[in-house]
């Protein structure tokens, strides 16, 4: 079967103090956006990509896939769940759908592939991470040390996240309600009492989020399996 991915990039990445949204920073000549979008689309299973964007974005227009049949646009909302519920308001008829980070350029095609194909195991979703490998402290605001987190069961959320629509839709739909405050759309189910399954993914499939990951990126991008 083929898949629908929503790609909410209606944010402004204020972390990465450049001059636009970090989107659209350019690695190896194309913008961070078009990389995430094309990788997508050249899986074999993914059949459309749906992009949440500012309804003041002034760039994606400009892009040479702007205008792909296979690529949708649909404007975000004020948070990332209003921006994901607008993708998947677009989206007609079917069963399953995936949710992926704008700003994640570099997954591995056969991460993806493994993502859903565990789907049929897990009713309520499931989502790629990677396990903790430092040693993870909890602090006071003060950054001070209060103790040390057991790493055993730690995992970093990645993306692509995989859920059953009707489910994801109502579970962000009840997190705004309820305005939880809610970084991926995981978090959302959890919230609804879901069990979501955690798929053992790269950690070469970072968010760019600082100026150095840039450089970070590119050198994944030039190494990616597919
Ligand atoms: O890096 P961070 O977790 O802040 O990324 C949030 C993601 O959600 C970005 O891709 C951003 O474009 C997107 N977003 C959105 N609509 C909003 C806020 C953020 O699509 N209102």
């Amino acid at each position: 079967p083929q898949y629908t991915v929503v790609v909410p990039a209606a944010g402004i990445g204020q972390r990465m103090q450049a001059d636009r949204p970090k989107q659209y920073l350019t690695i190896a000549g194309k913008t961070i956006l078009e990389h995430t979008l094309n990788n997508l689309y050249a899986h074999p299973q993914i059949k459309q990509v749906i992009v949440a964007l500012s309804p003041e974005d002034e760039y994606f227009t400009h892009l040479p896939l702007a205008n792909q049949p296979w690529v949708k646009r649909v404007h975000g909302g004020s948070e990332r769940a209003n921006s994901v519920l607008a993708g998947l308001d677009s989206i007609d008829d079917e069963d399953w759908v995936l949710v992926h980070d704008a700003a994640r350029p570099c997954l591995a095609h056969d991460d993806l592939s493994k993502l859903l194909a565990i789907a049929t195991h897990s009713p309520h979703g499931a989502i790629l991470a990677c396990r903790a490998r430092d040693t993870m402290k909890r602090a006071s605001s003060s950054q001070v040390i209060l103790h040390t987190e057991c790493r055993d069961n730690l995992w970093h959320a990645l993306t692509p996240q995989f859920f059953p629509l009707q489910l994801l839709r109502s579970a962000l739909t009840n997190a705004l309600k309820q305005k939880v405050q809610i970084t991926d759309e995981a978090s959302a189910i959890e919230w609804a009492d879901g069990k979501v399954h955690l798929v053992e993914g790269r950690s070469s499939n970072i968010k760019v989020t600082q100026p150095e990951d840039l450089q970070l990126a590119e050198f994944y991008l030039q190494h990616k399996v597919v």
